[in-house]
């Protein structure tokens, strides 16, 4: 199979490492994406063990394709519709890029569907329905230049909602860019980890998730499913594998977070509760300046407050100055982490960068920054 893997902006290496490592071949890193071949296994392994993949997209057919007669020809010819979509079962269609012809996505996802419809009418004597929210099928077409791609959409949800987090604090990370992040600190559960602002907890549960090899098996609507080479066994044992894991005697450094609002504490507390790790996980509901640190050396992870509106920044210039000098008073030896979307605010720290890395956190251009305390 020819298969995309959409990423985070700034993760696409991580998530080429993530393909290979379950058994992806021919892996292409994109912008935003990554492409690859694999066997079913690898298909249905990837949606339950990939951290970072937002979703995956089958192609199934390519074909030249400069305006609407030369797309509604190249639907209808480039794919079985008549075996792939029962007349009782519904679809939607999603496109994205553009040529000189083919401009609105909306135009070109009604041509898409147009000619699926008349083939099944002509050939079946009836026609699929239209389902935005619980489809059979998911078609998406990609449009570059004269060509277009057609791909299958494996999941309605994207896989970085992972399940445990119904309850958000008011900038949460996405799951799969906290699982990034944790990845390139490479921090591996075997010296402490702290989350000094952790909010509703996603760092934290992202980076023992990893550690502990949990996979995401929460109840997701797959399609892949409704596929009609789809293997049930071969998706199965791929899921027992999973289950069956057994992690031995597997120790863990302690982990702490630190929030200073208790909404969003007792947010956190129920979201890794809700994933299961409350035994692993110490959580303090105050100011990180009366955290008492007294641990060996570890890693320290911090998304704090960017502050995007006016005057926001000058409250946030106390809060970065605070958090430099208790890194420096308290924190000798270990790294620190700081995710920033305001450079100018994290020059308050007035400390010495190690390494920047640019990620895009939901639109905004950020870097992910390693601080080696002294
Ligand atoms: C951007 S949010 C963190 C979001 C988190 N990564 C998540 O995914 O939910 C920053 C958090 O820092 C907390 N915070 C701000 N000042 C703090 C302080 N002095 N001590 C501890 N927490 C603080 C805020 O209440 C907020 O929840």
């Amino acid at each position: 199979m020819n298969v995309v893997a959409s990423s985070p902006e700034g993760l696409e290496r991580l998530l080429a490492k993530e393909v290979s490592d379950f058994g992806g071949k021919q892996i292409k890193i994109l912008k935003r994406s990554v492409s690859f071949k694999c066997d079913l296994a690898t298909f249905y392994r990837l949606h339950f063990c990939s951290k970072i993949a937002f979703r995956f997209y089958r192609e199934v057919s390519r074909f030249q394709c400069s305006d609407k007669n030369s797309l509604y020809k190249g639907i209808q010819s480039s794919f079985d519709w008549i075996s792939w979509l029962p007349t009782n079962k519904s679809f939607c269609v999603r496109v994205t890029g553009k040529n000189l012809f083919l401009r609105h996505t909306h135009f070109t996802a009604l041509q898409v569907k147009n000619a699926i419809v008349d083939l099944q009418k002509k050939y079946l004597g009836s026609r699929s329905d239209i389902s935005i929210k619980n489809p059979h099928l998911i078609i998406h077409l990609h449009i570059n230049n004269k060509e277009a791609i057609l791909s299958l959409q494996s999941t309605v949800e994207s896989l970085h909602k992972r399940g445990y987090r119904p309850l958000m604090a008011d900038a949460p990370l996405k799951e799969n860019l906290a699982a990034g992040l944790i990845q390139i600190t490479k921090w591996e559960g075997k010296t402490p980890l702290i989350d000094i602002m952790c909010g509703s907890g996603t760092l934290l549960i992202e980076a023992l998730a990893q550690y502990l090899k949990i996979p995401n098996l929460t109840k997701k609507n797959y399609l892949f499913e409704n596929w009609i080479d789809f293997k049930k066994d071969i998706f199965l044992t791929e899921k027992l594998k999973l289950i069956n894991n057994d992690l031995g005697d597997l120790k863990i450094s302690k982990v702490i977070g630190c929030e200073s609002d208790i909404d969003i504490f007792e947010q956190a507390k129920k979201n890794i509760s809700l994933a299961g790790l409350e035994k692993y996980i110490e959580l303090h509901n105050m100011d990180f300046a009366n955290l008492r640190i007294n641990e060996k050396p570890g890693t320290i992870i911090c998304n704090p407050p960017y502050g995007r509106r006016i005057g926001d920044e000058k409250e946030l210039i106390n809060l970065y100055s605070q958090l430099g000098d208790f890194l420096k008073q308290n924190c000798s030896g270990w790294t620190f982490w700081l995710l920033s979307g305001n450079p100018k605010l994290t020059k308050f720290l007035k400390m010495k960068a190690s390494q920047k890395i640019p990620i895009n956190n939901g639109g905004i251009d950020c870097r992910w920054i390693k601080y080696l305390i002294n």
